[in-house]
């Protein structure tokens, strides 16, 4: 196995993001984490588990960045998760600091890596990321469209009684309160969602789904979703390193896609192994090309409030 991925923040997020990488044997991990001994300990027990488990790939702990050197990817999961009665905008400024400081080592160790945010506000955090590493804007995305999308899936699995893996959704936007589902381009076996379920039933779907992340934190109180985040992020580094062409919602740059330029805001993407290959346009009602608008406005208000 000749692919390093660096998972920074061994979390929650993290080193459960860096568990299932080394358990399907996607690339070999390094686990890094401000907290000393911490992602040692994680990544000591994680390998333990390797006879039983049967991976052969090799999973490091460390607080030192230059274990990190020369990695084709990095997934950056630092920074606070909510708490109860908290939005993901609460942790612009605070996130922002952790994320200026660890984007500038990760870019100085692994100047040819593709960057996945995943640490919130996530759209926010992904621009701060580009702007702060000076990394071209393909290399540069983050992970929301792939968890609220899967988030969608389930409920419609559990309303309509069918395998979760049989739901294909799609969500757009931001990752907050204002993303935007598209049921019409959310199938089933083939068959789009407003051809199975009523109007009401979609919009009570839609509104659970924009509430997702809300209403794991509040099961939890004392922090946010991790395991469907993790599977959402292996997915694309699954994607990103298999090089197929798999098209996956994700937090990119847009440059005038949907009529939207200059702001990070989630729409489909075809990844690769140069990371964006493509931006793909779906047709989308007035209604979800204005929320779709709306979120990404939204986005740049505050990317504005960085003054980067
Ligand atoms: N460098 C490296 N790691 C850091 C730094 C830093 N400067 N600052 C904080 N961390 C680490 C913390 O020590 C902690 O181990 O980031 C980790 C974050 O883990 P958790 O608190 O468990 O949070 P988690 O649930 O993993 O969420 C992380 O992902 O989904 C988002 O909203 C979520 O922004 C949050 C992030």
């Amino acid at each position: 196995m000749s692919r390093k991925v660096t998972v920074v923040g061994a979390g929650f997020v993290g080193a459960t993001t860096a568990q299932r990488l080394v358990e399907k044997e996607i690339a070999n991990v390094v686990l890094i984490d401000i907290v000393e001994g911490m992602p040692q300990g994680k990544a000591l027990d994680m390998m333990e588990s390797a006879p039983i488990e049967g991976f052969k790939t090799q999973l490091t702990g460390t607080n030192h960045y230059a274990d990190t050197k020369n990695s084709d990817l990095v997934v950056i999961t630092a920074g606070l998760a909510r708490k109860p009665g908290m939005s993901r905008d609460d942790l612009l400024f605070k996130n922002a600091e952790i994320v200026s400081a660890v984007i500038s080592e990760c870019a100085k160790y692994s100047p040819k890596a593709i960057l996945l945010m995943v640490t919130n506000p996530l759209d926010m955090m992904t621009y701060l990321a580009w702007k702060k590493s000076g990394f071209e804007a393909k290399r540069v995305f983050g992970m929301a469209g792939a968890l609220d999308s899967a988030r969608m899936a389930y409920f419609i699995a559990e309303e309509l009684g069918c395998a979760p893996s049989e739901v294909e959704a799609m969500v757009l936007g931001g990752h907050g309160d204002e993303m935007v589902p598209v049921p019409a381009h959310t199938k089933v076996k083939g068959k789009s969602i407003p051809q199975l379920l009523k109007r009401e039933k979609i919009e009570a779907i839609n509104q659970r789904t924009r509430d997702g992340g809300a209403e794991i934190v509040k099961h939890l109180r004392t922090g946010s979703a991790f395991y469907a985040p993790s599977s959402s992020v292996v997915r694309m580094v699954r994607a990103i390193f298999e090089d197929k062409g798999e098209v996956i919602p994700s937090c990119v740059y847009l440059t005038g896609q949907y009529g939207i330029k200059d702001v990070y805001c989630g729409v489909p993407a075809r990844l690769g192994r140069d990371g964006v290959k493509e931006i793909v346009e779906i047709k989308l009602t007035g209604e979800e090309k204005a929320a779709l608008e709306q979120s990404a406005a939204h986005v740049r208000e505050n990317c504005a409030k960085l003054s980067l």
